[in-house]
C-alpha cells in the first residue's frame, strides 16, 4: 500500500507551495521517493501510459551539472525538482498527469511541499538537464522541499490572483443524468465524497475545467473538460488534459479508500454538451 494515511486527509490538506526551508530532503525521504519511482505501477495510469519521472537536486537551484533551472522567481528554496517527461497526445497526458498526481499526494503525505507547474518555469533550462527522446516534452515540474510556514508576499499575491482559494461549488461543476440538471452533495449518494475529491483537486490557473456527469443510477461518471479557449496554445500542448487526469486520480484514490469498486472506460455518452467548450474525455463504471 503506498499510502499510510487517509489520502482523502491528504487531498483536504495539500496546498501548493511556492516558498520552502531550506533545509535539503532527508535521505530516508529520498529514499522512500525513490522506492517509489521504482515501482512500475505507478508510473502508468489507467488507460496504460506510462510517463517518465526524474528527481533532481538543487543547491540554490543549480544543479550537480551546473545547470541553472529557472522558475522566474516563482519558486524560492527548492531542495529539488521532479520532472515529468511523456508524449504529446491526449491519453499520454491524461495518464501522465494521473500519476503525477498519485505522487503529489504521497509526497504531502511525507510532509513534503509541491507546486504542479506547468507554464512559469524556463523549459529549454530543465532539457538540458535531462536526456530527452525527441518523441517526448516536459509537461510539468514541481519543486520539492519542507514547506516555509511564513508564505513570501508574493506566494499570497499569486494565489489571490488565481483566487487559489476559490473552489468552485458543486452547481459549476457536478451534473444530475445530463448537463441540463445539477447535481447536488446531498443527492450525490456513494461517490458524494470521490465528487467532493475532484472539486478539491488542483489545476492550471485554478480553472477547475472538470464537469462531471453522472448517471441517474450513481453507477456512471462521465467525465468532460470545459477547454478555457487558447488556454495553453503557445505552450504546443493541451494543459487542461492534466487537469482532468488530476481530477481522476483524487476521484480513484477516494473511492479505493472508501472500498468502491470501478473501472475507466470511453464511451462517448449521448448527452448533449454543455457547450461548444465541452470536450468528453473518460466514464467511470461501478462494478456491480
Ligand atoms: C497543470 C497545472 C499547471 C500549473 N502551472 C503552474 C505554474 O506554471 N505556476 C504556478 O505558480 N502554479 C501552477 N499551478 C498551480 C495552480 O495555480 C494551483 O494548483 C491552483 O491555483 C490551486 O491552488 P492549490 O494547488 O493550492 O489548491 C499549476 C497547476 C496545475 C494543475
Amino acid at each position: 500500500m503506498i499510502f499510510k494515511k487517509s489520502v482523502i486527509e491528504t487531498m483536504q490538506k495539500r496546498q501548493s507551495i511556492r516558498t520552502y526551508e531550506t533545509q535539503k530532503i532527508t535521505t530516508d525521504h529520498l529514499k522512500e521517493i525513490n522506492d517509489y519511482f521504482n515501482e512500475e505501477n505507478n508510473l502508468i495510469g489507467p488507460f496504460g501510459k506510462k510517463g517518465q519521472i526524474e528527481l533532481v537536486e538543487v543547491t540554490n537551484n543549480v544543479t550537480d551539472k551546473g545547470i541553472k533551472l529557472g522558475t522566474y522567481g516563482f519558486i524560492k528554496n527548492p531542495s529539488a525538482y521532479i520532472i515529468g517527461i511523456t508524449e504529446n497526445n491526449q491519453y499520454s497526458l491524461v495518464d501522465f498527469a494521473y500519476t503525477f498526481q498519485k505522487l503529489i499526494l504521497f509526497l504531502t503525505e511525507l510532509g513534503i511541499g509541491t507546486c504542479w507547474m506547468g507554464g512559469t518555469f524556463n523549459r529549454n533550462s530543465f532539457e538540458k538537464e535531462i536526456q530527452l527522446d525527441e518523441r517526448r516534452f516536459i509537461p510539468c515540474i514541481t519543486p520539492i522541499g519542507y514547506p516555509k510556514q511564513k508564505q513570501r508576499v508574493f506566494d499570497k499575491a499569486v494565489r489571490l490572483v488565481v483566487k487559489a482559494d476559490n473552489k468552485k461549488s458543486w452547481d459549476k461543476l457536478f451534473y444530475d443524468a445530463n448537463f441540463e440538471r445539477t447535481l447536488t452533495k446531498e443527492n450525490a449518494g456513494l461517490l458524494e465524497v470521490p465528487i467532493d475529491m475532484v472539486r478539491l483537486g488542483p489545476s492550471a490557473s485554478n480553472k477547475q475545467p472538470w464537469r462531471l456527469v453522472v448517471s441517474d443510477d450513481r453507477k456512471v461518471c462521465h467525465f468532460h473538460i470545459e477547454h478555457t479557449p487558447n488556454y495553453s496554445t503557445k505552450l504546443g500542448y493541451d494543459m487542461q488534459l492534466l487537469d482532468i487526469g488530476i481530477a481522476m486520480c483524487q476521484f480513484d484514490l477516494a473511492c479505493q479508500e472508501l472500498n468502491i469498486k470501478g473501472n475507466w472506460t470511453v464511451e462517448e455518452p449521448k448527452i448533449n454538451l454543455l457547450n461548444e467548450q465541452t470536450e468528453y474525455i473518460v466514464s467511470w463504471h461501478l462494478k456491480s
